[in-house]
This record gives C-alpha cells, sequence and structure tokens, in this order.
C-alpha cells in the first residue's frame, strides 16, 4: 500500500467474529442453524426490554443522552456507589480502547495473558501501546508471570475473570496477592463479562466491595447474561479521576437511546437472569455429562462457555459441523488445535450440537 501505516496497527490480526448464523445458513442453504459461537444468551432477553425500547422509538429523531443519566443512577443503586465512579461504553468492546487511548503513550506496555480476548491487545496496538503476553499456566491466567513482566513502562493489566476461552477463575485471595505485587501507577482492568455465571465459592468478585482500590477498574457487559449483545452496552466501574478522563474522551452519544433504555429494563428484571443463568448451568451439566460419556475431556468453566478437547484436528471438525448447521468456535487460533469451544445454548441446541458432534466424529473414523 502506497500509505504509510502505523506499524503497530499493521501488526494486528483482524479479529474474527463468531460466523453470523445467517451467513451460515445462507452459505450452505440451511435453516434452523444453531450458533454456539459468541458466547449469548440463547433465549434472548427480558421481555421488559422490548417494552422499554418501543416506548424509546418515538424519540429515536434525537440523539441519545450523552450522559445516559437514567442507567448510571441505576447502576449507581445497584453498586452502592455514586455516578462519578461510573464509564458506559457501546459495549465493554469501547471501555478498553478508552483504558488504551487514555493511558498508554507510545511505548508504554499492557500485560495480558497469552491466548487473551483480542480486543485488549487490538486495542494497545491502536494506541500505538505494546501488548506483553503472559503464557497461561495449566489454562488458567498466571498471575506470576503477569507481576514478572511488569516493568517502568507497564501502564495496565487486563485481567479476565472468569477467562475466555478457558472458563478459568481467580479465587479472592490469588487476587488480594496480586495486588499487593502490582505498583502504584499501574491500572487493574478486571473484565468480569462472565462473573454472573459463576457458581463456585471464593471466585473473586471486584463489585463485591467496589472501588477499595483507585487501581482496579471492574469491566461488566450487558452482552451475555442479559442478552443484549446485539445493543452494545457495557460499563466500567471505576476510581473517579480514571472515570473523569474516560468520559473526556468517549465519543458523546457512544451509547445509543435504545440500548440505555433496554439496558435499564434488563436491570429491573433479575427474573430474567436468574431464568438465564439456570438455563446455562443446566446446559453445561448437561454437555459436560453427554460428552464424559463420549470419553471426551472438557475443561472446568465457570463461564457460559466450555472448552473440549478433540484430540485430533478442531478445526476440520469445526468445519464439518458447520456443514450440519452447528456453529462454534476452533481453537486453533488461539493454540489450542485440537480444542472446540462451543457457547451453552437452549436444551435444543445442546442436543443439537451433541448430535453433530456425534455423527462428524463418526464420519471421521474418529467413533464414540
Ligand atoms: C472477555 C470478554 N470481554 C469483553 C467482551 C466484549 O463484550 P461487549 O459485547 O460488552 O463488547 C467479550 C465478548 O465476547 C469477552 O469475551
Amino acid at each position: 500500500m502506497k500509505f504509510k501505516i502505523s506499524e503497530q496497527v499493521a501488526s494486528i490480526k483482524p479479529y474474527e467474529p463468531g460466523k453470523p448464523l445467517k451467513e451460515v445458513e445462507r452459505e450452505y442453504q440451511l435453516t434452523n442453524v444453531v450458533k454456539l459461537a459468541s458466547n449469548e444468551n440463547p433465549i434472548g432477553f427480558s421481555p421488559k426490554v422490548n417494552d422499554a425500547v418501543s416506548l424509546q422509538m418515538k424519540h429515536m429523531n434525537r440523539y441519545p443522552e450523552s450522559s445516559a443519566h437514567i442507567l448510571c443512577n441505576k447502576l449507581a443503586q445497584k453498586f452502592h456507589i455514586d455516578r462519578k465512579n461510573i464509564v458506559i461504553g457501546n459495549g465493554s468492546d469501547d471501555i478498553i480502547a478508552l483504558l488504551a487511548h487514555a493511558f498508554l503513550n507510545p511505548g508504554d506496555e499492557a500485560l495480558m495473558p497469552l491466548p487473551s480476548f483480542l480486543m485488549y491487545e487490538i486495542s494497545v496496538k491502536t494506541a500505538k501501546g505494546i501488548p506483553v503476553m503472559v503464557p497461561l499456566n495449566d489454562y488458567s491466567t498466571n498471575l506470576e508471570g503477569l507481576v514478572d513482566k511488569i516493568s517502568s513502562k507497564t501502564r495496565l493489566v487486563f485481567i479476565t475473570n472468569p477467562f475466555n476461552p478457558t472458563g478459568s477463575t481467580i479465587t479472592c485471595d490469588e487476587f488480594n496477592e496480586f495486588l499487593q505485587k502490582v505498583p502504584e501507577d499501574v491500572i487493574i482492568v478486571v473484565d468480569e463479562a462472565y462473573i454472573e455465571f459463576v457458581r463456585k465459592d471464593g471466585v473473586y468478585d471486584s463489585l463485591k466491595n467496589p472501588l477499595q482500590d483507585p487501581r482496579v477498574v471492574s469491566l461488566r457487559t450487558f452482552s451475555k447474561a442479559y442478552g443484549l449483545a446485539g445493543f452494545r452496552v457495557g460499563y466500567g466501574i471505576m476510581d473517579s479521576e480514571i472515570a473523569q478522563i474516560l468520559n473526556r474522551i468517549r465519543q458523546p452519544f457512544n451509547v445509543n437511546t435504545l440500548a440505555q433504555a433496554a439496558a435499564v429494563a434488563a436491570i429491573d428484571d433479575e427474573a430474567f437472569l436468574k431464568k438465564s443463568i439456570k438455563i446455562t448451568h443446566d446446559g453445561l451439566d448437561f454437555l459436560f455429562d453427554k460428552l464424559a460419556s463420549l470419553g471426551l475431556r472438557c475443561l472446568p468453566t465457570q463461564s457460559n462457555f466450555l472448552m473440549l478437547d478433540l484430540e485430533t484436528d478442531a478445526t476440520k471438525v469445526f468445519e464439518q459441523m458447520l456443514k450440519l448447521g452447528v456453529i462454534v468456535r476452533s481453537m486453533k487460533s488461539y493454540g489450542f488445535d485440537t480444542f472446540l469451544r462451543v457457547s451453552i445454548g437452549t436444551k435444543e441446541e445442546n442436543i443439537a450440537f451433541i448430535q453433530a458432534l456425534k455423527k462428524v466424529l463418526k464420519k471421521s473414523g474418529n467413533q464414540r
């Protein structure tokens, strides 16, 4: 290309979203495709969201409220904090990018596990920072390894709890020990996109006792347990000085009117949230059981997805499953060549996944 692109940007591998359902239906001329690839909520969202969004339709000729006033008040109430500690984003992706842009000068470093949710690396590189990657330890975040990589250039550390893609978690004790070893001027971003699904005791939850340490920035999203992925709304809870900086640089209308209304309505429907979590836990138990009876190993998970070791090239299995109308994720690009990541679906979707997997393994002579 004749235009000179930033070297950091040139080195970015594009984010590969899970294959869209409609695209697979078109490409393979299928109907009733099952998508278990992006850790979405399989039962949709609260019916209260429909009403709230419909009400807002007549105001869509106006710009959204930049301060997301009602949503911020709701969140402040929920977590017993002040509005000045909240930043609302166009998905939590948006806040990840804001943090990178606000706190990295060219050449500054941001630490993260390897592999990680790709948006950390993309945001850091786009902000001209340097991602420093620390390999996982037994499929879990290597907190000691992250501490070892801290240098005078470190500005940010990204932690995901529960971890995507393995589903592992960090305990309160582990996190507190880690915190003591991190310098005072380093921001620790704790991405809790999947925290609602945790059912094990002792897992660190930064919002059980929010704002205890000014270095900790908590990220949450409405895309997973609340089922609002298409609306694009997430939030960060953080020290007010950090929030003020992010609010200064974010786009003034980053979260649209419908998304704000949808999020407010979703917070109010605790029964729907509970139902979604229960369906996920039941689905996890069902799949663990079925996969174990097929002699397949899954990693323990506290999330709404599981990683499954096929002991064979996972990408080939992924492609065969696509043809049968089941979209999952091959973990090859994450360095786990023999693993698939499967999001938990409805009962029917989970059954369809098991049936398709059995067919593919049988066809490839890998009968179970
Ligand atoms: C670990 C993690 N963080 C953040 C996100 C992004 O969520 P959002 O939809 O709020 O941008 C995802 C989405 O898959 C994720 O897996």
